[in-house]
């Protein structure tokens, strides 16, 4: 009889459920979009009810798709979107207020007044985090402040927090459990990373209640049973991880001194330092990358809000192309000797400017800048954001030895020679994109696996990880320099800077 681990990877845009066997291979995979809410400027919502029904239907498609039903299903991992923020009522699971998406700035300011009261030192060496309105404490205060009668409902013990994880938990089990692991709780602004506990000091700034809390687990762990009427028979939830820390895992960045790097909408690139928890000199995040058997093992981190997003904006707004795949041709076929350059602070900046009133720019247009360079410029400002990342880790960590660092990558942009040819010279460093892109749902069915004895450990699931090819640089390193110049200096024309 054929065995699986089932993978939710619940992400910004889809739900994805996929099917991986003993030796790691998919069987089946299922996705489907839901709709993005845009109520304001700057606001990103999600129905709960979307995402719950999306997670479910695909859930059930790819085990149709597998010919498997729940028994042949060891256990299941939920790898999801962080820092998106669901408020829910104890008693019925129902949530009292749209889904808050990590792209969302709509606590912008109360972030700011909170730096200005002098909070962010504290909140720093306390969470590895800024105050930023990315993460979901300011924006679980805003539920509780903005929806009627929250606040003393909360006071009441009636709701509770959680990321997607932990709502998806409370409905597959029921209610049973509210749980969440180290990866998802290191993105809320509300836990000590250090301690590996909620912090009282930070649940009084964020004026946040610790009765809706869930309980912090490791990322492979007993999350709980689905409820048996889901999908015949209850599955065991064994593994947890928010989606950049499996993508890490999938990609088997085990080791100090690996670093991973998503492309898909945004771009998330993070270092392994083990068990060192480096606090960053260059505005980065310091956070949880995975946590097995109590020991957490932490990353630096940098998160940028735009990098295939520029993409879909050239296609989708500007109506410049049909398809995200005609960039890497038209970038190809641009006038080298134009120096245009895209700056895509469409919601801010994020690492390692934290700039959230920040909007686009494009500078070194000309009477012959035509499509072409609009593509060229969108492809190159995901590599010279890359370079900004790994300028500051290489500040951060590792005494400037990060220069021999591969960057592994994954995400649907790695698709495109060009792209990657850009960033290794960029970069000035190795790019390694492996044979299985699939690493985030990939993570999150080995953590889910390796706790069930499905499989093994991490050493013998880094002999899996495949090469498809490897990117060296060959961009002079004056040319390198000059079009990074350029870039540092589009940046600096477009910041606004927050307080
Ligand atoms: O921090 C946000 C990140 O987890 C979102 O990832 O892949 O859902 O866009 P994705």
């Amino acid at each position: 009889m054929v065995k699986y681990v089932m993978a939710i990877d619940q992400g910004t845009t889809s739900s994805r459920a996929i099917l991986f066997d003993s030796e790691h291979q998919i069987a089946a995979v299922a996705q489907q979009e839901f709709k993005q809410y845009f109520p304001r400027s700057g606001w990103v919502e999600h129905d709960p009810e979307d995402i719950w029904n999306s997670v479910l239907a695909t859930c059930r498609e790819a085990m149709e798709k597998a010919g498997a039903s729940a028994g042949d299903i060891v256990s299941i991992g939920i790898t999801n979107q962080r820092e998106t923020t669901l408020v829910w009522d104890r008693n019925t699971g129902e949530a009292i207020h749209k889904a808050i998406v990590w792209q969302d700035r709509r606590t912008a300011d109360a972030c700011a007044a909170m730096k200005k009261a002098g909070h962010e030192s504290e909140v720093r060496s306390r969470t590895g985090l800024l105050l930023d309105s990315y993460f979901s404490g300011t924006k679980v205060a805003w539920i509780l402040d903005n929806v009627e009668g929250a606040r003393a409902r909360a006071e009441r013990g009636e709701l509770v927090f959680g990321t997607v994880d932990s709502f998806l938990i409370w409905r597959l089990t029921g209610g049973k459990r509210h749980v969440t692991d180290a990866t998802n709780a290191s993105r809320t602004l509300l836990y000590n990373i250090h301690k590996g506990s909620w912090d009282q000091e930070l649940l009084s700034i964020l004026n946040a209640y610790e009765s809706m809390l869930p309980e912090v687990l490791d990322s492979a762990a007993e999350f709980g049973e689905t409820l048996p009427e889901l999908f015949g028979a209850a599955i065991p939830i064994l593994g947890v991880a928010g989606d950049q820390q499996a993508a890490s895992v999938g990609q088997a960045c085990f080791e100090p001194g690996m670093i991973k790097s998503t492309y898909g909408t945004g771009c998330f690139a993070l270092l392994n330092t083990g068990a060192q928890s480096v606090i960053s000199r260059n505005r980065l995040l310091t956070t949880v990358l995975y946590q097995l058997d109590g020991k957490p093992t932490y990353a630096l981190e940098g998160s940028i809000f735009v990098a295939g997003a520029a993409v879909q904006w050239l296609r989708d707004e500007l109506g410049l192309i049909e398809t995200a795949a005609e960039t890497a041709d038209l970038a190809d076929r641009s006038d080298p000797n134009q120096e245009v350059y895209l700056v895509p602070a469409f919601t801010g900046m994020g690492a390692p400017y934290w700039d959230s009133r920040a909007r686009g720019a494009m500078f070194g247009l000309t009477r012959g800048t035509g499509v072409a360079e609009f593509a060229r410029a969108a492809l190159e400002a995901v590599g010279y954001q890359t370079r900004d990342l790994l300028e500051a880790m290489r500040g951060d960590w590792g005494g400037g030895s990060l220069g021999d660092t591969i960057l592994r990558v994954d995400g649907g942009m790695v698709a495109s020679d060009w792209m990657m040819q850009f960033l290794a010279d960029i970069l000035d460093a190795q790019v390694d994109r492996p044979t299985v892109l699939e690493t985030t749902a990939s993570g999150a069915a080995y953590l889910a696996g390796y706790k069930a004895g499905f499989y093994s450990e991490p050493s013998t699931f880094s002999k899996h990880w495949q090469l498809d090819r490897r990117f060296a640089p060959q961009m002079s390193e004056e040319t390198r320099a000059r079009k990074y110049e350029g870039w540092r200096d589009a940046v600096s024309r477009t910041l606004v800077r927050d307080a």
